[in-house]
């Protein structure tokens, strides 16, 4: 099955500079020069990165020319998400916007709940947590490439559910993210978030499969919550020994959202 996942049609391989710039970004002793070479050495990420450092969601910047100000200027996480919304994700699903589309909001918002789950309780590195988090689900746009007459049940919200996809497709998308991650050489705390998030041996927030479960959790209340008038709990039932950590619920909630939705439009702002 690993083979045949691997041997999808249009699956594409991941390129060479992003695996390079992925060890970089994770790498504790990389310098923005060094970013900066790799950048340079793929001309459609350095097109984006430069038009991400000049384009209004980023502020305003009037004239950043050069990849190197512009890895400064942006830093690393945005780098990184960059990186992610271009290189993996559209780079799997370049022609199938409205479901990409879907899959990324998804992912930024498990993104940014994990790293602040991750900040705030302080037993992981945020960033390490916020890149598993937009990894996740990756699986499902393998799947939904290999499967597109399977796309109600690889999009939908209630879905993400990798038993049902068992069933079904043989296979689910927390093994199928997992094979692809591998074969891509991700960073290996992604692979486990990717391979475990849906059953994580350890539900804290100390690993990333545990960081991006709790994640998952909590937006799927607030989801369920903003969907009713039935005054569902500030915190998901789990979230007992965590929730002096993590604050004010309410607080919480936007803090999640202001990272979460300028990244949502990433990806349309950065076609082309
Ligand atoms: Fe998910
Ligand atoms: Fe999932």
């Amino acid at each position: 099955m690993r083979a045949e996942i691997l041997a999808t049609r249009d699956l594409p391989a991941l390129a060479p500079t992003l695996t390079h710039l992925f060890e970089l970004l994770h790498s504790e002793s990389a310098t923005p020069r060094e970013l900066a070479t790799v950048v340079e050495a793929d001309h459609a990420l350095a097109a984006r990165v430069l038009r991400a450092a000049n384009s209004a969601f980023y502020g305003p910047r009037s004239g950043v020319s050069s990849v190197s100000r512009a890895v400064m200027a942006l830093g690393w996480s945005k780098i990184e998400s960059l990186a992610i919304a271009v290189g993996v994700w559209h780079n799997i699903l370049p022609h199938r916007a409205a479901e990409l589309r879907l899959l990324w909001r998804h992912a930024v918002r498990v993104g940014a709940a994990a790293r602040l789950i991750a900040r705030r309780t302080g037993k992981l590195g945020s960033d390490e947590a916020f890149t598993a988090g937009l990894l996740h689900d990756i699986g499902r746009a393998v799947l939904l490439l290999r499967h597109p007459e399977h796309a109600a049940l690889l999009l939908s919200t209630a879905g993400d559910d990798p038993a049902r996809e068992r069933e079904i497709l043989d296979v689910g998308h927390d093994q199928a993210g997992a094979w692809l991650a591998e074969a891509w050489r991700l960073p290996a705390s992604a692979v486990a978030a990717i391979a475990h998030h849906h059953a994580p041996t350890d539900r804290s927030p100390a690993t990333t499969p545990g960081v991006v479960a709790l994640a998952e959790n909590w937006l799927r209340h607030i989801e369920r919550a903003d969907g009713s008038d039935l005054g569902v709990a500030p915190w998901p039932d789990d979230f007992d020994t965590l929730s002096r950590e993590l604050g004010d619920p309410f607080e919480f909630r936007s803090a999640v959202f202001e990272v979460a939705e300028p990244l949502e439009t990433l990806l349309g702002e950065m076609r082309g």
